[in-house]
């Protein structure tokens, strides 16, 4: 058996085309356009190509975006000055924060401090409370992305067993909380599994849906697999590969040749999860800019 591949590129795209056509719609009617800001401290080379990934992006739909770089020496105080200076521009509808951060600057701090109305990340505790119990609030990025991709592939969670492998606060918790709500996308039995899970194989094996967001290369193999299941993959690693043209080549959480046999739908690395990262933060934005959540 060979799995289908389920095409997160063009599935993103055209989300971005129904995103650019709300947002022309918008201008047309002398709204002004939303505005998307990010924060980037340092120069950690993924959080550069992801701030430039979102730029780009916010270009090809016609929504503003403001980049703010500080240096990796910035103190965690410059930092929150910064964001309370942002939280109270009025000409910006949502902004992030780009993780990680330096060493000496607490995480949780700086996402308490961003205003959960301008929290497109959704990673503020008020969202995250919010998103648990149902309520409006900005859904995080990739999960948002992971089940938005689900539904628009027609695979339905309803009462299936989903396994999530990670428990980070960016993935794999808030994504075991939206697969197991009462929700159009979730009604699943969630398990969620972690470094410290003994026997991974024997839950993943049970698995009608896997995700795997657990950060390292290659790390589901085919024998842990149930014939027919639908796989996520949300990592994505590079490897050194002389024969590849860029010296490297891109690869996932998934050993993808082995587990293409065996599953019944997978998702690439790249041109999966990640291009629905991207869409569901100009969807946040585009939301953020409505007032759609908080009223
Ligand atoms: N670093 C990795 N993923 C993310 C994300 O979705 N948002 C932010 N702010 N930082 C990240």
């Amino acid at each position: 058996m060979s799995a289908k591949i389920i095409d997160g590129k063009a599935i993103a795209e055209k989300i971005k085309k129904e995103i650019a056509l709300e947002v022309a719609a918008m201008i047309d009617a002398d709204v002004k356009a939303p505005h998307l800001a990010a924060i980037l401290v340092g120069n950690d080379p993924a959080s550069e190509t992801y701030v430039a990934s979102k730029e780009k992006a916010c270009h090809a739909v016609g929504i503003t975006s403001t980049t703010y770089r500080l240096p990796a020496s910035t103190t965690e105080q410059e930092l929150l000055d910064m964001i309370d200076f942002v939280n109270n521009d009025d000409e910006i509808d949502g902004f992030i924060v780009q993780l990680p951060l330096p060493e000496h600057i607490d995480p949780n701090k700086v996402i308490e401090r961003i205003d959960p109305v301008k929290d497109v990340d959704g990673f503020h505790p008020k969202n995250i409370g919010r998103m648990q119990i149902g309520m409006p609030s900005y859904l995080p990025a990739t999960p948002f992305g992971i089940v938005e991709l689900l539904k628009r592939s027609g695979i339905n969670m309803d009462g299936k067993h989903c396994v999530v492998i990670g428990r980070s606060n960016i993935v794999g918790t808030p994504l075991s909380i939206l697969l197991s709500r009462k929700s159009d996308y979730g009604n699943a039995t969630v398990t969620l599994c972690h470094s410290r899970t003994k026997d991974i194989a024997s839950y993943t094996k049970q698995a009608d849906v896997l995700i795997a967001a657990i950060g390292q290369p290659e790390f589901v193999k085919a024998n842990m697999i149930k014939p027919g299941a639908v796989v996520v993959d949300v990592g994505i690693h590079r490897i050194d590969d002389a024969e590849a043209l860029k010296g490297y080549r891109l690869v996932g959480d998934v050993d993808f040749k082995g587990v293409s046999e065996i599953a019944s739908a997978i998702t690439p690395v790249p041109g999966g999860v990640g291009p629905m990262t991207i869409v569901s933060l100009l969807h946040n934005t585009l939301q953020a800019s409505k007032k759609s959540i908080y009223q």
